[in-house]
């Protein structure tokens, strides 16, 4: 196997030294691990721009509330490393809680606007900190040249661009389009948490996400109208219970009514009890 498996920081600390030295680039892809084909499509981006590429593997708790699936996340590091290995990536870093909060771990990086309070901030009010703070301590650890992120976490790639910009971190993220399975549900490792009925159900999201952008493409500019039709949608499912349908600006997250610059619409619906998200882009 040509893929190096790091627990430790100063083993990543190392190997990136020394590729640093020979004057190859890094790319970073941070995850959560149980990987599926969304997160293969950012080690795939990360390799084609590239020397060596660096994925963190880790189910970080700080970003989860008290009463969220945290012990329940699923995870297979083994399965994972195959298809990191099948895909070219060179090192995958799975450090235990305790490497990357030591004892006494008291320092958090934070948003102070609105931005993390806004869509999915609204039920996860801690959820960004977390974020932000993992995010940040890996980019310390792996200093990468160019960090990669999914568009379906379009809340959390505009934060972690806003804190590389107010931190002055020389890092390039690279926002990467959303993977959808055949049907149209988005990739997610929480789509396993899906029964069969709920997982049908599930196809609301991806049907209103397809109507919102059906109806921007044809020139609708009124947001709120948008909206209410990609809302009526998912509530005909009755497994579905929505958390938020919003059109925002796609930099700052606050809420918008006419599109006129970049509108990122954005949802967050629970199928059961899991919840998932999806969203589109109108470049106004
Ligand atoms: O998107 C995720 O999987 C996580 O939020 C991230 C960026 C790996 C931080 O834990």
């Amino acid at each position: 196997m040509n893929l190096i498996v790091a627990t430790k920081i100063e083993e990543v600390r190392t190997q990136v030294r020394t590729w640093k030295q020979q004057g190859l680039t890094v790319g970073l892809v941070p995850t959560m691990g149980y990987l599926h084909e969304g997160h293969a499509s950012l080690v795939d981006k990360a390799v084609s721009l590239c020397d060596k590429v660096v994925v963190s593997d880790f189910v970080n708790p700080t970003q989860f509330g008290p009463t969220e699936d945290l012990d329940a996340y699923p995870r297979d590091f083994d399965r994972d490393c195959a298809l990191l290995e099948e895909h070219g990536a060179s090192l995958v870093f799975h450090p235990s809680v305790e490497e990357m909060y030591p004892q006494g771990a008291a320092t958090f990086v934070e948003i102070q606007s609105d931005m993390p309070k806004a869509l999915c901030g609204k039920t996860r009010p801690t959820h960004f900190k977390g974020v932000c703070t993992v995010v940040s301590k890996l980019f310390n650890i792996v200093t990468p040249d160019k960090a990669f992120f999914g568009q379906k976490d379009a809340q959390q790639l505009a934060i972690l661009r806003r804190m590389v910009r107010d931190l002055s971190y020389g890092i390039e993220i690279v926002g990467c389009p959303i993977v959808r399975e055949a049907d149209g549900l988005a990739k997610s490792s929480r789509n396993t948490y899906l029964s069969p009925e709920e997982r049908q159900a599930a196809l609301c999201l991806s049907k209103a996400v397809f109507l919102g952008q059906d109806m921007a493409e044809k020139g609708e500019r009124d947001a709120d109208k948008i909206v209410s039709a990609m809302t009526e949608t998912i509530q005909a499912e009755p497994l579905a219970r929505i958390d938020y349908v919003t059109a925002v600006d796609g930099v700052t997250m606050e809420t918008i009514h006419r599109i006129e610059g970049p509108v990122l619409v954005a949802m967050a619906v629970y199928i059961g009890k899991t919840r998932l998200i999806d969203n589109f882009i109108v470049e106004g």
